[in-house]
């Protein structure tokens, strides 16, 4: 070893031990005559002293050290001067006289300061990944993303679980999200695709008895960037034999409870974690992914429209739209202006406009209250909770444009309020999605979570007849706005699979083309199953107090999908595009 200690190590106990530590000039600071160092690694920092009495050649090599510069250095522990301790650091208390120095790696000015937190530009930071990882705050997410790992490996460990592998070259088929592609170079014009997930695997997996299988297992998917989605991710993928629902949901949860309470002094604001219908959680926060850190529920208010001489209100109406309210607690006191910076955040999302009820004692105030008779009115504060001194802001439009706007608002109001503590933890499960969706696009049915979700049993019958009505045995796990994990029960009938085949718009051949593997080993005898897949990087992300996963991912894409640090995606030389038979046309 080239060290006796790491540079976190070191506190009273040592003194007048001597030891040798390695790591990278944090800090130098020149103080007559003195050289003090900040020596760092993973471990932490500890100071040392250079004096030019004690050891005038290492003092003067150390006059030459820069930051960064990767040394070693002998000396003896000693207590700092009275005064002089810093109790912010664990080694505060001591520091380190050196004795010999010796400079293992000079090092070039770093392009951003590792020193000190600052903002610096994210592609800059990527592009020299392996200097910004040196950085305090990285090196605890990531430290804190492996103790998740292991936390969640020996807990599933203990309850039976075995972690099996599945490949990542598998056969492309429509899941979701578009597919990454590889070319085979061995077959013509046939391409493997990476996984989107295990999905196909684990329920194989399950018709081979495994039983109970876990994988901290890779993700990969062609979609648009966002702060909470990358092109690879890893998920917790989870399968289990002979379950219902309640079994996948108890397990997640207490799985959560603990792992969260282990590795993090984050508060979890419900336990058990509350369970939302689909349709409660939209009606109720505009989205399947609410953020439950504050309550602020909206409110449904179609059926006062007709009583009021609100036209825009019931235009929308009449277009097949719908009317939401939403309480804005205190902010009757608003201005004119910071009630338009609340429209302008509302049609940035998509939305026409936003309309506004100031509450007080003797009634509502604002340019849309003569609109609204008394009645009305005391039906509206009411069903909106809202008190005096509240604001009650309605808006009316397409169901899709409303719940886009609304929910963003609310998040909105939330944060004006100061309720997004990041110290919370608001888990909750939602519950009960439809099984399927109308895409207008493709003008077809497409399933909500994937097509092996089973339908509930007594809604089956309503496959053929109203599609769209059909509820489906899947389940989401969501915290503080994020989707942080998704399951179902599975179908494991032949037929029932292939009817939900057929509905989403696939032919006998296409689904035998696509899916013959899962239908045949249906045949084969295959167990009622069920999961769920976790998203690491999100709830890292929570856990990390982090904006983005990006953050929390030793090596991410930027948010266009590009490795800044190796360049990928880059062009391929000629010859390897022939042995891939693949000609470009560029
Ligand atoms: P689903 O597609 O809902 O389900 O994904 C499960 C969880 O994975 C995370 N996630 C992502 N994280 C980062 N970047 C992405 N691009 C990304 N996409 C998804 C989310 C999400 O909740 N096979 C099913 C699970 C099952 O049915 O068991 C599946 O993949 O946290
Ligand atoms: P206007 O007649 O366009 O000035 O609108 C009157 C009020 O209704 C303004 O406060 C608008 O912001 C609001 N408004 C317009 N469209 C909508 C809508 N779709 N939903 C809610 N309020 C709206």
């Amino acid at each position: 070893m080239l060290r006796t200690h790491t540079c976190g190590e070191l506190r009273s106990a040592h003194l007048g031990q001597m030891a040798t530590l390695a790591g990278w000039v944090h800090r130098r600071r020149d103080h007559g005559g003195l050289i003090f160092i900040d020596l760092r690694d993973r471990y932490g920092i500890t100071q040392i002293v250079f004096n030019p009495e004690i050891s005038p050649a290492a003092h003067t090599l150390a006059e030459s050290l820069g930051n960064e510069y990767v040394i070693q250095v002998t000396g003896a522990v000693e207590h700092r001067l009275p005064g002089q301790e810093n109790p912010n650091l664990a080694t505060g208390a001591v520091e380190m006289v050196a004795q010999s120095l010796k400079i293992l790696n000079a090092a070039k000015t770093p392009p951003f300061s590792l020193n000190r937190e600052s903002e610096v530009d994210e592609n800059l930071r990527l592009r020299y990944r392996y200097l910004d990882l040196r950085r305090e705050r990285m090196q605890h997410n990531l430290v804190l993303r492996h103790k998740v790992i292991k936390f969640i490996r020996n807990y599933l460990d203990a309850r039976g679980f075995i972690e099996i592998e599945t490949p990542i070259l598998i056969k492309s088929t429509p899941e979701g999200a578009r597919d990454y592609l590889v070319p085979s170079r061995v077959h013509a014009g046939k391409f493997y695709a990476l996984p989107q997930s295990p999905q196909q695997l684990k329920q194989l997996l399950m018709v081979a008895g495994m039983d109970r299988y876990f994988q901290i297992a890779r993700c990969f998917r062609d979609e648009d960037q966002r702060s909470d989605r990358q092109p690879e991710f890893t998920q917790l993928d989870m399968e289990m034999s002979f379950i219902e629902r309640e079994d996948i949901l108890q397990l997640t949860e207490a799985l959560f409870i603990e792992m969260v309470e282990t590795v993090s002094d984050k508060q979890i604001k419900f336990k058990p974690f509350p369970r939302l219908s689909y349709d409660e959680s939209m009606l109720k926060y505009g989205n399947d992914k609410p953020d439950l850190r504050f309550d602020l529920p909206m409110s449904d208010i179609a059926d006062l429209v007709p009583a009021t001489e609100f036209t825009i209100f019931k235009e929308a109406l009449a277009q097949g739209g719908i009317v939401r309210a939403l309480r804005a607690p205190g902010m009757a006191s608003y201005s004119r202006k910071q009630i338009d910076e609340l429209v302008e955040f509302v049609k940035a999302q998509g939305g026409k406009g936003l309309a506004h009820l100031s509450v007080a004692e003797e009634g509502v105030r604002g340019p849309v209250a003569k609109f609204f008779p008394q009645g009305v009115v005391q039906e509206l504060v009411q069903r909106s909770e809202a008190q005096p001194g509240d604001l009650i802001l309605m808006m009316a439009d397409k169901a899709k444009v409303v719940n886009e706007a609304m929910s963003r608002l609310r998040v909105e109001i939330g944060r004006r309020l100061g309720y997004l503590d990041d110290h919370i933890m608001a888990f909750a499960w939602v519950i009960n999605q439809p099984m399927v969706e109308w895409n207008e696009e493709e003008q077809r049915w497409e399933a909500v979570h994937h097509p092996f979700t089973a339908p509930w049993d007594e809604d089956i019958p309503l496959l053929d007849i109203d599609p769209g009505k059909v509820r489906a045995k899947a389940y989401d796990i969501v915290c503080n706005g994020y989707e942080t994990g998704g399951g179902s029960i599975r179908i494991y009938q032949r037929d029932i699979q292939e009817k939900v085949f057929g509905l989403i718009g696939l032919t006998m051949e296409e689904a035998r083309a696509q899916f013959g593997h899962m239908l045949e080993a249906f045949e084969f005898g295959t167990p009622p199953h069920g999961g769920i897949a976790p998203g690491i990087d999100r709830l890292v992300m929570l856990l990390a107090s982090e904006p983005n996963i990006r953050e929390v991912m030793a090596f991410p894409k930027n948010n266009n999908a590009l490795d800044l640090m190796t360049n990928a995606p880059s062009p391929v030389s000629k010859k390897q595009l022939k042995e891939l038979h693949i000609k470009l046309d560029e």
